[in-house]
């Protein structure tokens, strides 16, 4: 493992590991300077003004207007512009580019399940490639875990029951450490592994010696047949008795309760899990609830599934679906229910 040239310091390996020291440094010479500037002020005056004689009194002191403006204005430049700084930081760091490649992240005790988007399953390893951006999607199975990757200087809770994300470039290939970072139980400490940085073109074949396992987007189709999701939200998710799923992922859905949200993974696996909680317009709360039917992972693949549904024949899918794409979804339907619940407006 490389360290850097500054003891303790991690190998710098990701686009925006060197920005983060360059504040880390800012901030540490800052506390520096002060540091020093204060203590040797105050030995100093320690000396200079020490007691001379017993009955010593000294002058008192009015106050300055001078002197109080100045010990406020500049410490409050050195604040904005730790802030500033940081803010700026942390903005590029929590907004995902819009072309990384995604890949699943299921933190368990007391290991880390890492699954890509053609298939290929890890444990406690990550393969990457050099010079593209990824975005880690991630989620937990039991308890809360952090997954800290020190040379990328990104740093994240995985929850249960929700989804959080990092994004990083990697800069040069190597083999990085992994962390968790939250204490997570008995072995905590051991639920560690490597980030391994491929050349893009290793990488690829990489992920291409692999190929024979199933992409999460397949296994999640399987899911959506074998779980009866078809019957209500049409062989090809484009809606039925209900909402269509195809093109769903990342546009506005208008609710029930007047609400209106912007379909993410925590949307999909809550209605998923309680579908009453957030009901589309037009529909009504008839979907059953399959909480503890589906694991972390088949949530994962039942998304990507969702997410790889495109929209079909320009079919405008951001309201309840069109009336003709509901009549062979309802027919197909064995129970059909009499009438579906729409009324477009
Ligand atoms: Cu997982 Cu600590």
């Amino acid at each position: 493992m490389q360290t850097s040239w500054i003891p303790f310091i991690p190998e710098s390996a990701s686009t925006i590991s060197g920005r983060v020291d360059a504040l880390y440094f800012y901030l540490s010479g800052v506390t520096l300077f002060f540091t020093l500037l204060i203590s040797g002020v105050l030995i100093f005056f320690v000396i200079k003004y020490r007691r001379r004689s017993p009955f010593e009194i000294p002058r008192p002191i009015a106050g300055s207007h001078k002197l109080e403006t100045l010990w406020s204005v500049i410490p409050l430049i050195i604040a904005m512009s730790m802030f500033v700084w940081g803010a700026q930081i942390y903005f590029e760091n929590s907004r995902t580019p819009k072309n990384a490649n995604e890949i699943y992240v299921v933190g368990k005790q007391w290991m880390w399940k890492i699954q890509h988007s053609t298939g290929q399953r890890e444990i406690n390893e990550l393969h990457v490639p050099a010079g593209r951006k990824i975005k880690l999607i991630m989620t937990s199975e039991d308890t809360i875990h952090d997954l800290f990757l020190p040379a990328f200087r990104i740093k994240a809770d995985v929850l249960p029951g929700r989804y959080t994300t990092q994004w990083f470039e990697a800069t040069k290939p190597g083999t990085y450490h992994l962390f968790c970072a939250e204490y997570c139980g008995m072995n905590h400490s051991g639920m560690i592994g490597s980030i391994i940085v491929m050349q893009p073109t290793d990488f690829d074949n990489w992920l291409s010696g692999n190929a024979s396992q199933q992409s999460p987007a397949v296994a999640g189709q399987q899911l959506y047949q074998s779980l009866g999701c078809v019957s209500c939200h049409g062989a090809t998710g484009e809606g039925g008795r209900g909402p269509a799923l195809a093109g769903l992922f990342g546009r506005k859905v208008f609710l029930t309760n007047n609400q209106t949200l912007t379909a993410d993974e925590g949307y999909i696996r809550e209605s998923i899990e309680n579908p009453s909680a957030k009901v589309v317009t037009g529909f009504n709360p008839i979907m059953p609830t399959f909480q503890g039917q589906v694991s972390p992972e088949q949530l994962i693949q039942i998304i990507s599934f969702i997410k790889s549904l495109q929209i079909t024949g320009g079919q405008a899918a951001s309201t309840p679906p069109a009336a003709t794409s509901t009549a062979p979804a309802a027919a197909a339907t064995p129970n059909a229910v009499a009438t579906p619940q729409h009324n477009p407006k």
